[in-house]
Formats: C-alpha cells, sequence, structure tokens
C-alpha cells in the first residue's frame, strides 16, 4: 500500500493519500479528507489505465467553495441526503440541522465528516484493505450522540472495493452513510455521460417536490417513465424528456427503491462502449439516488481535466431521503449502543 501526502486541510492539518492495488493492476486512492475515493482504476479493452471516478490532485480542491458542494467521492453522513425543513425529532425531542440546501438539510450540513479529516483506523497490506475512523461530538452539526464511525475500504482480486459503514452512538441519532463517487466509465477526463449505458434492479421510485427536492411519499412505478433503467438503456436518452420530475431536479437526482431484504445484492449496473468498462454496484441499503450532476459547474478537476454539467453519475445507496419523516420507508434511526453496519460495493468488470 502505498501512502503520500495529500496536501492541507482549511487549518493546515495534513491529509493523506493511500493507494490499493491488486495484481490485474487496478487502483483505488483513498484520502483521510472526507474518507473519500479519489481515484479507481482499471485497464480497458485496449490495456490503458482508466480512472473512472471524477476527483481532484490535492486535498485543498476539495476544499475550496466551488467544489466543496459536490462531494467528489466523499464519505457523506451522519445523515446522507435531504432532511425536511432541517429539523428532526428523536425520541421526542427535536433537534435543528443546518438548513444548507434552501430550507432543508443536505448531506448533515456543510462542515460534515465528509469535509473532515479521518484518522487511518487500521492499514491492511495483505487484504489491501484501509479503514478510516472519525468521531463525531454530541450535537456536532445538530444530531443527537457522541457517535464514532469508521469506513474502510478494501480492494479484492476481481476489481471489487467493498466500502464497509460502521457507526456507533452513545444516543439514539440516525445514522445513514453513503459515497458520493460521480462515475464516468469513459474515464474521469471524457465529458458527458450521455451515452453511457444503465440499468436499475429497481421497480419504483420515490418522487420529488417540486422546488424542495424532498421525496412526497409516493411510491411509483418505473414503468412507463423515463425513470424506468430496468432494462440496459442510455443516460442521456430521455434525460431531456418533458416530465416534471426530470424537470425538478434538472435531470435525475432521484431514490430507486430496491428489493434486497437487507443483504449484499446487485442494485446497478452501468457499461461504456468505447472503454468496456462496465461497473456493478452492489449494496444492503434500501435504495440509490441516481444523480447526474445537475448542478455540477464547468471546472477543473484532476490533471487538468475540465469537468462540467452531466460528466459523471452517482449512484448513492442510502435510506431514501427524508426517511425520517416517512414512516412508510425503512427510517434510519439508530438506537444509543447498538452499531449500524453497511456495505456498498462497487466493481469494475470488462466487455469485449
Ligand atoms: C445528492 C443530492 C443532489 C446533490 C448532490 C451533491 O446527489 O441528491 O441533489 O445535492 O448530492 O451536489
Amino acid at each position: 500500500m502505498r501512502r503520500e501526502d495529500f496536501g492541507t486541510d482549511q487549518r493546515g492539518n495534513s491529509v493523506e493519500l493511500f493507494t490499493l492495488q491488486n495484481k490485474n493492476g487496478t487502483q483505488a486512492k483513498i484520502s483521510t479528507l472526507g474518507a473519500a475515493l479519489v481515484s479507481f482504476a482499471r485497464k480497458d479493452k485496449t490495456g490503458v489505465l482508466r480512472d473512472v471516478v471524477l476527483g481532484y490532485d490535492k486535498a485543498e480542491d476539495y476544499l475550496s467553495d466551488g467544489s466543496r458542494g459536490y462531494y467528489f467521492g466523499a464519505t457523506v453522513g451522519r445523515n446522507a441526503n435531504r432532511i425536511a425543513n432541517a429539523v428532526i425529532t428523536i425520541d421526542g425531542r427535536e433537534y435543528a440541522l443546518e438548513a444548507n440546501s434552501g430550507s432543508n438539510n443536505l448531506h448533515s450540513g456543510s462542515c460534515g465528516v465528509s469535509h473532515r479529516i479521518w484518522e487511518a483506523d487500521c492499514l491492511d497490506d495483505e487484504r489491501n484493505r484501509v479503514a478510516l475512523k472519525c468521531f463525531s461530538a454530541d450535537l456536532e452539526q445538530g444530531f443527537p450522540g457522541n457517535m464514532t464511525m469508521k469506513v474502510s475500504y478494501t480492494l479484492t482480486e476481481d476489481d471489487a472495493l467493498h466500502i464497509e459503514y460502521e457507526a456507533v452512538s452513545d444516543k439514539d441519532t440516525v445514522a445513514n452513510f453513503t459515497n458520493h463517487s460521480y462515475f464516468n466509465l469513459g474515464g474521469h477526463d471524457s465529458g458527458d455521460i450521455g451515452n453511457q449505458k444503465l440499468k436499475i434492479y429497481a421497480k419504483a421510485f420515490t418522487p420529488l417536490t417540486k422546488d424542495t427536492s424532498i421525496p412526497t411519499g409516493e411510491i411509483r412505478p418505473v414503468k412507463g417513465t423515463p425513470l424506468d433503467f430496468t432494462e440496459f438503456k442510455e443516460i442521456g436518452k430521455e434525460i431531456a424528456q418533458d416530465y416534471e420530475q426530470l424537470i425538478y431536479a434538472r435531470g435525475y437526482d432521484h431514490n430507486f427503491l430496491l428489493d434486497n431484504d437487507g443483504k449484499t445484492a446487485l442494485a446497478a449496473e452501468a457499461a461504456c462502449e468505447e472503454t468496456g468498462i462496465h461497473l456493478y454496484a452492489y449494496t444492503d441499503c434500501p435504495g440509490v439516488q441516481l444523480y447526474t450532476a445537475n448542478f455540477v459547474e464547468e471546472h477543473k478537476g484532476k490533471g487538468g481535466a475540465v469537468y462540467g454539467e452531466r460528466h459523471g453519475f452517482c449512484l448513492e445507496s442510502q435510506y431514501v431521503p427524508d426517511a425520517c419523516h416517512n414512516p412508510q420507508f425503512q427510517t434510519p434511526f439508530l438506537k444509543a449502543g447498538e452499531t449500524y453496519r453497511s456495505e456498498t460495493v462497487y466493481k469494475l468488470g470488462l466487455d469485449r
């Protein structure tokens, strides 16, 4: 495992970068800042190593005003996605959170663990695994409970990156972690992802409310809508259709309901004809958020690449957004002393 300097955070604390590599030459780079996946690369069908996630060359770029809100590759918690009106009720008590997306809370607030330095907890060369740890104090960002969270990345010989989360709190709270990688299977620097094909193992999605992006509570079958990815379809094929839900979100930014019974199962696949790279996403989470970089503005990323709108797609495994206010969905509450555990796997295959 390679361990190198990746720059500093806003207080001058040093950030490290770990590189995992297997015998096929597949690589995953993980930064202690936000426990983020900075690079995930495998050989394409011509033997060229392709990095298929968007990111930056140094820690400082992850913290600049222009890029903070993109969460490139970051571990997002304690609660991924939105909480309506930035308030959560736990054990009869209301907790005010930061309203950082209109009147809602998004990704736990602007100084969440996705922008903090995590501590290297366990570096296991033999298993090709790096585990990072972070502590969040009681009422930090408004959430109750002193919480210790861990995330580990393990790169296996079949080119799968296993991401495992663990969290424990001393008070009842919420736990809902995700990884916010933006995939571009043509290579992170290859532009629009519109012609890459996607399949999602979900028969229904949760429509959003206009302007707030909070799920209405409805469970809508995907059949007959542009959100039907039950068979492989180009991501761009119907993205510009005159369909209310796509207009509200400026593209796809929707949660799909998975049918995995809480066990790790295939949630989505994506493929790029040019490179032959094929992504398999597995999770034990009840939902996956498809986000097509609808709000990413033109700016510089890794190695001088120019990133912009629709230059990546995210498959964020998580609970249904705002599920804490919608008991008909599985809710993200965690009891004091109990351990939250969840797993997501991103595997890179090859179509020839
Ligand atoms: C998630 C949200 C999007 C957006 C991105 C980050 O995917 O659903 O609306 O906030 O995170 O930019």
